[in-house]
């Protein structure tokens, strides 16, 4: 796909400077920051919520995109604390909602765009009426709750179908994408990488972030 764009995962980043962390993939050439938000509930595992945002966007001052992964079982409830908060993009789960016409709705009127994801259990086609209201898809490659874990190469078909379907749709894929992966993510069709852990533990962000776009604007 022409134009990727690489938006790095802080998940997996020293947590206690997470500021700072931030700023170092912007420096590094990051497109835009993929932030994971979890509840413990919809995913065995808490991160942070709309104050930790809040904070993000004052200390960054450079006006990063903020793309919120939002693995909550009701993603309804933080639709304007966010968008007050700062964020850019509201990315929900389908399985965490009855109502995604509503909420795609409400997302709207509160100023974001709109991302519909999917785990990996969950067929395409459940995703496939909305497409044409939403701006992005995620196409999950791995379970969501954990950063580190391995790519599920499988989920491919579901990208590549999304892509035939729908040209000009923004597909992201999230979990296990790097330098090994993103080949099979590029030819798919994905257009918006996210990366944790290969960006967050290699000395040079910079090149990773480089390799990455350069392999998937082929
Ligand atoms: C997993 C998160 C991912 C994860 C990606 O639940 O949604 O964003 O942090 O990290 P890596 O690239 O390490 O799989
Ligand atoms: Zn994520």
């Amino acid at each position: 796909a022409s134009g990727c764009k690489i938006g790095p995962s802080i998940l997996n980043s020293d947590l206690a400077s997470l500021g700072a962390e931030c700023l170092r993939m912007l420096d590094s050439g990051a497109d835009y920051l993929h932030l994971d938000v979890m509840d413990g509930h919809f995913v065995p595992n808490i991160t942070f919520g709309h104050p930790v945002v809040e904070s993000l966007q004052k200390q960054l001052g450079q006006d990063p995109f903020f793309d919120m992964h939002m693995m909550v079982s009701r993603p309804e409830q933080w639709v304007k604390p966010m968008a007050v908060a700062g964020a850019n993009q509201y990315t929900f789960h389908l399985e965490a909602t009855d109502n995604p016409g509503a909420l795609i709705k409400d997302i709207r009127e509160n100023g974001m765009k709109v991302g519909l994801a999917i785990k990996p259990g969950t067929s395409v086609e459940y995703l496939a009426p909305w497409a044409n209201q939403i701006d992005m898809a995620l196409v999950m490659t791995v379970e969501p709750g954990f950063g580190g874990q391995k790519f599920m190469e499988d989920m491919m078909p579901k990208v590549h179908w999304l892509r035939t379907q729908f040209p000009s749709l923004d597909i992201e894929v999230d979990g296990g994408v790097g330098p090994d992966t993103i080949h099979k993510c590029a030819e798919a069709g994905a257009n918006m990488i996210v990366s944790g852990s290969a960006i967050m533990r290699s000395e040079d962000p910079r090149s990773v972030i480089n390799l990455l776009r350069n392999v998937c604007s082929e």
